[in-house]
């Protein structure tokens, strides 16, 4: 068993795709074991994307993930992690095939809809932050 972290972003919530993107996951086998609908601090976004600072999209980035509440969750299954990602599509809208849920829904990379953790290291650390900012640790 393994876990991941999961964000839907303001742009799936105010889009109403919440409940469509939380069924792709649990179709795969993924199970919710926490999950909390919150508008996130500036703070908390810039240490969740601390990797990407330097990046020329960081305050688009930035500004995107604080625009509205999100729905940070935790998901539990057998290869979570790789799973999600399958079940998300890849980062850049143009690669992100029809069948997954930025290839169907996506309308820009920054607009992307979720977020998940790439590797068991970031899992890990996304979990830890996240968890502790929302009180469910
Ligand atoms: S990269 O470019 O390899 O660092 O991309 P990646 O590690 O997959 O994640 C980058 C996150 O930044 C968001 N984002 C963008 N990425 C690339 N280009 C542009 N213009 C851009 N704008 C925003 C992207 O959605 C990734 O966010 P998450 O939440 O991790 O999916």
């Amino acid at each position: 068993m393994e876990k991941t972290f999961i964000m839907i972003k303001p742009d799936g919530i105010r889009r109403g795709l919440a409940g469509t993107i939380i069924q792709r996951y649990e179709q795969k086998g993924l199970k919710i074991t926490a999950a909390k609908l919150i508008m996130v601090p500036e703070e908390l976004a810039c240490k969740h994307y601390e990797e990407h600072v330097s990046k020329p999209f960081f305050q688009e980035l930035i500004a995107n993930i604080t625009s509205g509440p999100v729905l940070a969750m935790v998901l539990e299954g057998p290869n979570a992690i790789r799973l999600a990602r399958l079940i998300n599509g890849p980062t850049q809208i143009e690669e992100a095939l029809p069948g997954t849920i930025r290839g169907d829904f996506a309308t820009s990379t920054t607009e992307n809809l979720v977020h998940a953790s790439d590797k068991p290291e970031t899992a890990e650390r996304e979990i830890k932050l996240w968890m502790s900012y929302m009180n469910l640790a």
